[in-house]
């Protein structure tokens, strides 16, 4: 997929929570296809500290305003400046990076985020439904803090929210969620978005289930288009670079998992 890099205008910006960022971009140029689950490069502006552009995944794309969403988590000089930016500051992007998501063939699916990892998920969940699918979509988090947009999932799938402390939906870790509890698990293809020990938990949960799970690697990345090797997975099939061949990968693909 031909990639671009593009100047884009900050239209909307909100900081729900604490610790989180949500720009919405308006494109100086007409937007090419872009998949869920691919990402960007960004470049941070006016920071000489963050020399490397920082992977961000696509959060949601408007097709017909020509603007994308991002969902940052502020953990450092980078995403702090994301933050910092004003309306109508401007943002140079390299993207569509990545494979992104396939579609599956069965319409049982369930979409599982936990953290600032959940960021794919809403566009995901967006596509499904203009493919006509209603995904049940399973957010997890540490507390109540760290949950946003709640009606835009609600748009395109059920909703169903779990929290470490309690403070909103069900109590526990994502896996601990009523879904996973049922000795009839009834969703044929998952896809997972967040820290790597809870995709690992989710996977080892589904295990001997007839179950296909696609999870987002966010292994840390340099150039974001296969040049440095700094983001390789151990696969079955060998070493991949996360930034080119995923970083959506189907489980059964990953060593070790
Ligand atoms: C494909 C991909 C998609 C991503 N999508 C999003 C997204 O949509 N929203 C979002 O908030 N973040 C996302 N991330 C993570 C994001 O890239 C990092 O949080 C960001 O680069 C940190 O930059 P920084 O300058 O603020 O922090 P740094 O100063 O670079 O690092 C601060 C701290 O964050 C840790 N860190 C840096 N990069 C990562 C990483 N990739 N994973 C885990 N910890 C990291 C560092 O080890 C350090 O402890 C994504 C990462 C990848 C690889
Ligand atoms: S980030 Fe450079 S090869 Fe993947």
């Amino acid at each position: 997929m031909k990639k671009f890099i593009h100047d884009f205008k900050v239209i909307k910006k909100w900081l729900p929570g604490s610790n989180h960022v949500i720009l919405h971009l308006l494109c100086s140029e007409p937007l090419p296809p872009i998949k869920a689950g691919q990402f960007a490069e960004i470049l941070i502006p006016d920071e000489p500290e963050v020399f490397l552009r920082r992977p961000i995944s696509i959060h949601d794309v408007d097709t017909k305003n020509n603007t994308i969403s991002l969902f940052v988590k502020i953990v450092g000089k980078g995403t702090y400046k994301l933050s910092e930016l004003r309306v109508d500051d401007t943002l140079n992007l390299l993207y569509p990076l990545g494979q992104g998501f396939e579609f599956p063939e069965h319409d049982k699916i369930l979409l599982v985020g936990g953290g600032c990892g959940v960021a794919p998920l809403l566009f995901l969940a967006h596509s499904l439904s203009q493919h006509n699918y209603h995904p049940d979509i399973l957010i997890g988090s540490r507390n109540a803090d760290e949950i946003h947009e709640t009606g835009e999932y609600e748009k395109y799938g059920n909703l169903y929210l779990i929290t470490e402390d309690g403070s909103l939906g069900e109590k526990g870790l994502v896996t601990h969620h009523s879904i996973f509890k049922t000795d009839e698990f009834k969703y044929k293809i998952v896809y997972a978005c967040g820290p790597e020990g809870m995709l690992k938990a989710v996977n080892q949960k589904l295990k001997g289930f007839d179950t296909e799970v696609f999870v987002s690697l966010e292994n840390t990345m340099a150039c974001g288009i296969g040049a440095c090797l700094s983001c390789v997975v151990k696969t079955t099939t060998g070493n991949r670079c996360v930034c080119t061949e995923g970083p959506v990968f189907n489980t059964k693909e990953l060593a070790g998992w």
